[in-house]
């Protein structure tokens, strides 16, 4: 018989809408002893929380996420709530004895993080954060050559994430759906919004970042604030570079920006090995670029790999190879995995404490940029 995982998931916005759908598919396509139930949404209007809950199905609604985690009926807590809300909920949930599936980044620093990752520990309870990049089929391929020591001696890690949508200095900051660029709310700009996605993909594929320098930009330095109604200083990165050095020697560069004229979510990235040469870009997604420098033949170059035969990871469980999946799959993996995690006992990584290395780089890569030096991660 098919276990509940009783769900309470905060905040509807563009992540509980990714997170609701993986809900209800996964059990669908993944053979699990586990299923999800939506059991609660919490969110402050209860006229829209009440309209979320009958779109995807929650059984209840509330208004206050305090009276969420005090429900006995609720085994797993979801944190789809803006960035200065993850440390306060975690660690009431961690002492509720919920399991906490929290969205990235997983804090507005590392202290905070350091504090969600003991609360959770001492605890006892599961947990996880949504680096939903980890599993796009082609990625989690890129960490299997990897892992198979493909690539040999591993040179450059280079990686972007590019948008365009702040560049109007009309647009003001703070509030419902403007809270990412009130550094309040974000805890900072694209570095932890987008850059955050970079460093986890970089730390799982090729290990730790032990040095970084940096800079930061924020080109339009005042907006109105949709809370306050005046006119305040932007305290966000609009866009952020940052050189920086693994621990297994290699070389790397970042780069984020929400100035990106005619780039709406341009993540990639490349990696140079002895080896080999790997290549990925989220516009499309299912496909792996692959120089292998072992192919003496005339038709040597970069493979194209699409990514859906039955033997790559996650495509077993979808349609015929040579269908492609799409963005909102990566979510229903990290959800079968959490429930495979719950049969296995194993971590769903990243955890919390996983998610803490990026933490550190991030706020290595902001002290970078204010002191003008190289940082030690
Ligand atoms: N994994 C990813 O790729 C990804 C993508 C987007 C966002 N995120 C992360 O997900 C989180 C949410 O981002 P989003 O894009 O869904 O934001 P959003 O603005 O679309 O939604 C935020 C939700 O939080 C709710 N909320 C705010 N204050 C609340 C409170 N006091 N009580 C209950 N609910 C409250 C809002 O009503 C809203 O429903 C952020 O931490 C963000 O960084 C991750």
């Amino acid at each position: 018989m098919s276990q509940p995982l009783r769900i309470g998931m905060i905040g509807y916005g563009f992540m509980g809408r990714a997170h609701s759908n993986a809900y209800r598919r996964v059990n669908n396509f993944f053979p699990l002893a586990h299923h999800p139930v939506l059991q609660a949404v919490c969110a402050r209007d209860k006229e829209k929380a009440q309209a979320f809950a009958e779109t995807w199905g929650y059984a209840s609604v509330e208004t206050d996420w305090r009276k969420l985690l005090a429900r006995d009926d609720i085994d797993a807590v979801d944190i789809c709530a803006p960035n200065n809300m993850h440390r306060e909920i975690a660690l009431a949930a961690a002492k509720a004895g919920k399991m906490i599936l929290c969205e990235k980044p997983l804090s507005m620093n590392t202290a905070e993080g350091e504090e969600m990752c003991r609360a959770v520990e001492a605890a006892g309870v599961r947990n996880t954060v949504w680096y939903n990049y980890r599993r796009v089929p082609a990625v989690s391929l890129a960490k299997q050559l990897i892992d198979e020591g493909r690539l040999g001696r591993i040179f450059h890690y280079r990686a972007q994430f590019l948008q365009d949508w702040t560049i109007s200095a009309d647009l003001p900051q703070g509030g419902a759906g403007l809270w990412r660029l009130d550094v309040n709310a974000a805890g900072s700009g694209v570095t932890g919004d987008l850059l955050a996605h970079c460093i986890d993909t970089a730390l799982w594929l090729n290990g730790s970042i032990t040095s970084v320098t940096a800079m930061t930009e924020t080109f339009v330095k005042e907006r109105k604030h949709n809370l306050t109604g005046k006119v305040e200083k932007v305290g966000i990165d609009d866009a952020c570079a940052f050189l920086c050095r693994f621990a297994n020697g290699s070389l790397a560069i970042f780069e984020s920006t929400r100035y990106a004229r005619g780039h709406k979510a341009l993540y990639t990235f490349e990696i140079n090995g002895e080896q080999a040469s790997i290549a990925w870009n989220l516009h499309d997604l299912h496909r792996l670029s692959y120089f292998d420098h072992k192919d003496d033949s005339l038709i040597r170059g970069w493979h194209n790999v699409h990514v859906t035969d039955s033997d790559m990871p996650y495509m077993d469980k979808w349609w015929v190879p040579g269908l492609q999946i799409g963005y909102e799959h990566s979510f229903v993996h990290q959800v079968a995995d959490f429930l495979k995690g719950l049969e296995t006992g194993e971590p769903t990584l990243p955890d919390f404490r996983a998610a803490l290395e990026t933490q550190k780089v991030c706020d290595a890569v902001l002290k970078s940029a204010q002191t003008g030096q190289w940082e030690a991660v």
